[in-house]
């Protein structure tokens, strides 16, 4: 390693890199400090303040697999028949009724389903929930529709009908293709049936095609890493999202299989990281935020470069709505007053559905200094920048905060930060320290409450 390496990695550990716990900040306050209670009132307030006209953005939640992979912190619960999903749909129908009663008229810009595994809908109960949102929201002409897919439960026919309705966006579970490490997070998926599904899609003219990885699974080590690294290039996807895995099993009880032993420790998981934005950026894709990749004409890369690059729950987006809703369990909205997370245990969703109409349970409503941090947050994770005037410009009650702020900025990063302008900006190799200096400007601090490491 070279001695300037050494020096930015000392950096990197001085500020705690290899040893802080904070969130992942896809949203501001952070999901963990929605407040319980809050959620239904502010649901049906918000939903009716939706402006006439407006195009939104629509979140749905499909909480079923046929399998559970140990390492997934998502939402989601196993079921080996279509029963409780077909109950699930039924409910997931009536919502969209109730949500859309309240709504003016909207334009419909993005749909994304999002699991758990979407494509364990049948053919005919996906023809159902799509007809069901297609009617009651019509669809702008450039309307993007995307779906999270598992590999190893896409059917043909399946995938045929997505197409059928627009699917304009996939997202490629892979995680990792090393079959050892595979044994260890309980989810077995082959190179040639990943392939099979990414060639269907394209074959079937579907534009966009995004693979997620994992590092910091257990038994991955840089050569197993490696190879998994070139079978994904050699899927040419256009776009890449490689998360760090959040080891929290006291969240998400099934990562109690994971053996934590064979976790690689903070300093391999960086190394893991370096490699596959290397391995990437050698083959020409561009650094989208923390965790993306995508090729240099991707509308992401192009809304990076453009300044437009946004920060949602489903990470980064240049999606420009200012509503998305969520409907489903667990499903998180997010409306100009703030946030609401709709149950999240199926039988609590079913529940308030059938008695209350809405399924909100806890939410967020946005103070004026909440609005201003979030921005310095989404700032940092979309362009690794703090800048004062642009924000004193657009928060012209909270310049004192600002100011405030840019001196705790000098005072705690000033050796990373490098100031053009008047604007503060994280070079790339201090980039992995976006998440820590924007936990320095949450009001709420968690570190280490309910996080996982910060790289
Ligand atoms: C909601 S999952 C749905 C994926 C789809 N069911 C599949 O298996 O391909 C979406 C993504 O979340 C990421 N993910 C799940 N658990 C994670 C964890 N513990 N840490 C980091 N990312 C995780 C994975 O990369 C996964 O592809
Ligand atoms: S990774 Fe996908 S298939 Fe595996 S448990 Fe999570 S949501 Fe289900």
């Amino acid at each position: 390693m070279h001695s300037s390496e050494m020096d930015t990695l000392h950096q990197l550990e001085r500020h705690g890199l290899f040893d802080l716990r904070v969130p992942r900040y896809t949203s501001y306050p952070p999901a963990n400090h929605f407040r319980a209670g809050e959620g239904q009132r502010h649901q049906h307030d918000w939903l009716s303040a939706v402006r006439d006209g407006e195009a939104i953005s629509l979140y749905i939640h499909i909480p079923f697999c046929k399998r559970l992979c140990w390492f997934c912190a998502c939402r989601t619960q196993g079921t080996r028949t279509l029963r409780p999903v077909e109950t699930y749909l039924r409910t997931l129908l009536k919502e969209i009724t109730e949500v859309r009663k309240l709504l003016p008229n909207v334009r419909l810009s993005r749909l994304h389903l999002g699991g758990g595994t979407p494509t364990i809908l049948s053919c005919k109960l996906m023809r159902l929930l799509l007809d069901a949102v297609f009617a009651a929201f019509e669809r702008d002409d450039d309307c993007e529709f995307s779906v999270e897919i598992d590999p190893t439960e896409a059917s043909d026919p399946l995938l045929k009908t997505l197409v059928d309705y627009g699917l304009n966006r996939a997202s490629i579970g892979v995680q990792d293709f090393s079959p050892l490490v595979q044994a260890a997070i309980g989810r077995q998926q082959s190179v040639a049936e990943t392939r099979h599904v990414i060639d269907f899609l394209r074959d079937q003219g579907v534009p966009s095609i995004n693979v997620d990885l994992l590092y910091g699974l257990p038994c991955q080590t840089p050569e197993s890493f490696d190879a998994t690294l070139e079978h994904v290039l050699a899927l040419s996807p256009d776009r890449l999202a490689i998360y760090g895995y959040a080891h929290v099993p006291w969240m998400s009880k099934r990562q109690v299989m994971i053996d934590e032993e064979a976790l690689p420790d903070t300093h391999v998981r960086f190394a893991l990281a370096e490699r596959a934005r290397l391995a990437f950026e050698a083959a020409g894709y561009t650094a989208v935020g923390i965790d993306h990749f995508a090729r240099p004409t991707d509308s992401l890369a192009r809304a990076q470069g453009e300044g437009r690059l946004r920060r949602n729950f489903q990470g980064y987006t240049d999606d420009t709505d200012e509503t998305l809703i969520g409907l489903g369990a667990s499903a998180i909205s997010q409306f100009r007053g703030g946030y609401v997370q709709n149950a999240v245990a199926t039988s609590a969703y079913h529940e308030r559905i059938a008695t209350g109409g809405l399924a909100g349970h806890r939410g967020y409503e946005m103070t004026a200094l909440d609005r201003l941090v979030a921005r310095m947050v989404e700032d940092l994770m979309c362009s690794f920048a703090f800048r004062p005037k642009a924000l004193a410009a657009d928060f012209p009650q909270q310049t004192a905060e600002i100011e405030r702020t840019r001196l705790q900025l000098i005072e705690q990063f000033g050796d990373v930060l490098n100031k053009i302008d008047a604007d503060y900006v994280l070079p790339a190799p201090a980039q992995p320290l976006a998440r820590i200096v924007a936990h320095a400007l949450d009001t709420f601090s968690t570190q280490g409450a309910a996080h996982a490491v910060a790289i």
